[in-house]
């Protein structure tokens, strides 16, 4: 989720350039740079906040009218100023920024170093420089050319933009799964992976599509395709204020963060879920993938709903690895003189990467000698360090103080580890592997058909918006799930809500149950359905309002509930990823209706840096 900027007018490009970083550092920051070119190709680039830059940028300026700018949230490599973008080649000819991933970065890079090229950084972009370089020479190619030439061989995401001192007054674009279009003004154009860096000069944009380029000069334009053939484009004038692009358009960040979740996901396993092979490669965990396969137990220590997705990942590990898994809240963990021992492997979840409790887990655990793993969002933070070896969600960055699409990633990251070690350990056979990675890969589509029922949740919620006490019900893995549709209900809608294994309502909510009492209850038609339908049957008969989440198809409930929402069928332990869904959707529209903060919501923070 990195963001772009470029300018070529007449105007002082840094200082468009660095003002459109600032902006867009929402979508995530670890380092920025920028590039602009005055005879040559001038690089400023820092690791840390857009301001650091600025620091950098007031002790040595660049002047000129033709750049670009990056903020970037790593991918390959860890964050600082080496591996900040823009990267150039041939020495400082030319520079490119880069949004996305380069999948087959390592082959290509085996390629350029066998003829002689040498690398500075640990990223992908360096290597697409570097590539682009090697193309143009060998075909005596024009800059725009090679890049063309170039992407034609790449296999990835990027949004990407390069500037060369060979043909100075002109910008090369690209767009292949990463967000950009283009600010059409007089005699100057603007590009941004939004439009919040050039908004006050233009709102006339044209919006590149995936597999398209752009040549932008100053006074024109051509779009094309990456195969070369022309396209033409329709000018789209915005009607968005700045606050209003940087949330998508969306009212709230936690509703562009639930509505972004297909894309987050498709994210999450780009590039290591491989159905052609029946693979999953998760490059971060190669080196240690030995200890796991012989692990004798795995403690997960987490808080919040990165606990939530730890109890989802406990069934998700036991079934595909047959490895023992304990959950703890890693606030617990730290204080009761855990038992560990050799075999003991301890993964932490984490979100921010930067949860006080969590990261004392980790250290706990590295005093014991225990082999630590982290899956985390936000890359090159504490625990993203001080584990061993880990697993990126590449879900960007999450604002929302409210978790959304970091619980969904992180259960299908944990999804890619269970299968994985399985895999390994022989615990699981090709075609049951198989049959899940063909799950997996029909997540997102799938969430998109939930998600499609929002204004419908949306409507429903107006029900609901008086009510003092919530319960939610589910079983097996569909029982975290309950405890999340909970959590996100008490954070943003201050209703009082629990979770419970719908076995055990009759072990003492059942008390609580009567017309004013709305229950939500997860009800796919799995191994227990009959005995969950059993327990609606009892809330039913005491006058509760049932909102039942079953799956497509499933008209049995009808009679018996307020109101039923139906989710796509999937694989049980993939269930998660869809039934959560209207539960965000559902505790979202109570909240607003309800006029509370909700992306701030009281007392929250979205980071939990102290006990
Ligand atoms: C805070 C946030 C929650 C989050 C929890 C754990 O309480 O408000 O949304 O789930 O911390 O955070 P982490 O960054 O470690 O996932």
């Amino acid at each position: 989720m990195c963001g772009i900027v470029g300018y070529i007018g007449a105007r002082e490009a840094s200082d468009i350039l660095v003002t459109g970083l600032k902006r867009l550092e929402y979508r995530g920051y670890d380092s920025a740079g920028i590039a602009v070119l005055n005879g040559s190709v001038k690089v400023r680039k820092k690791e840390g906040k857009v301001s650091e830059l600025e620091t950098v940028l007031n002790g040595q300026p660049v002047d000129g009218s033709v750049g670009m700018g990056h903020t970037r949230w790593a991918t390959h490599g860890v964050p600082n100023d080496v591996n900040a973008h823009p990267h150039t080649a041939d020495n400082g000819r030319f520079a490119i920024i880069h949004n996305g991933i380069i999948e087959n970065y390592a082959v290509l890079k085996k390629q350029l170093a066998e003829k002689g090229y040498t690398f500075t950084s640990d990223t992908d972009t360096e290597v697409l420089a570097h590539f682009i370089d090697d193309v143009q020479k060998e075909a005596n190619l024009s800059f725009a050319e090679a890049v063309r030439q170039a992407l034609t061989q790449v296999d990835g995401a990027y949004g990407l933009v390069a500037v060369s001192q060979d043909e100075p007054d002109m910008l090369v674009v690209a767009r292949n799964g990463s967000p950009l279009l283009l600010g059409i003004g007089e005699g100057e154009h603007f590009i941004g992976s939004d439009a919040s860096p050039f908004i006050e000069y233009t709102r006339n944009v044209v919006y590149l599509n995936d597999g398209e380029m752009a040549v932008v000069r100053r006074n024109s334009y051509e779009v094309f395709k990456i195969d070369g053939a022309p396209v033409a484009k329709e000018v789209h004038a915005l009607e968005w204020d700045l606050e209003e692009i940087e949330k998508g358009g969306y009212e709230h960040f936690m509703l562009k963060e639930i509505m972004e979740q297909p894309e987050v996901l498709e994210n999450a396993m780009r590039g290591r879920v491989r159905l052609d092979d029946n693979q999953i490669r998760l490059g971060g965990l190669a080196d240690v993938m030995p200890q796991l396969v012989n692990a004798e137990r795995i403690i997960i220590c987490a808080c919040g709903t990165s606990w939530h997705a730890a109890l989802v990942g406990e069934y998700l590990i036991e079934k595909h690895t047959r490895i023992p898994v304990e959950v703890e809240y890693a606030s617990e963990f730290r204080y009761r003189d855990p038992i560990l021992k050799d075999g003991d492997v301890v993964l932490v979840i984490s979100q921010s990467g930067e949860t006080a409790d969590t990261l004392a887990a980790v250290r706990q655990a590295q005093q014991a000698g225990i082999l630590t793993l982290g899956v985390v969002n936000t890359v090159g933070s504490t625990i993203a360090r001080e584990t061993d070896a880990g697993v990126y969600l590449h879900a960007g960055p999450e604002i929302g103080v409210a978790s959304t699409k970091a619980f969904t990633a992180q259960v299908v990251v944990l999804t890619m580890i269970a299968l994985a070690i399985g895999k390994e350990r022989g615990t699981i056979d090709e075609g049951t592997l198989h049959t899940f990675l063909q799950g997996l890969t029909a997540i997102p589509d799938q969430i998109r058909s939930v998600l499609a029922q929002s204004e419908q949740i949306k409507e429903l919620s107006h029900d609901y918006k008086t009510a003092d006490n919530f319960l939610y019900l589910g079983r097996g893995c569909n029982f975290p799930v309950a405890l999340e549709g909970a959590l996100k209900l008490k954070e943003i809608s201050y209703i009082h809500a629990e979770g419970y294994p719908a076995a055990e309502m009759k072990h003492g909510p059942i008390a609580l149950i009567d017309r004013f009492m709305p229950v939500v209850v997860i009800a796919m038609k799995d191994a227990i359905y009959d005995k969950v339908v059993s327990g609606i049957e009892e809330v039913a008969a005491r006058e509760g309002a049932v909102i039942a989440i079953t799956e497509e198809g499933n008209d049995e409930l009808d009679d018996l509930c307020k109101v039923v929402l139906h989710v796509p069928r999937s694989l049980e332990c993939l269930e998660p990823l869809l039934t959560v869904i209207p539960l965000q959707l559902l505790s979202y529209y109570v909240a607003v209706l309800r006029d509370c903060n909700v992306d701030q919501p009281r007392n929250l923070a979205k980071s939990v840096t102290v006990e």
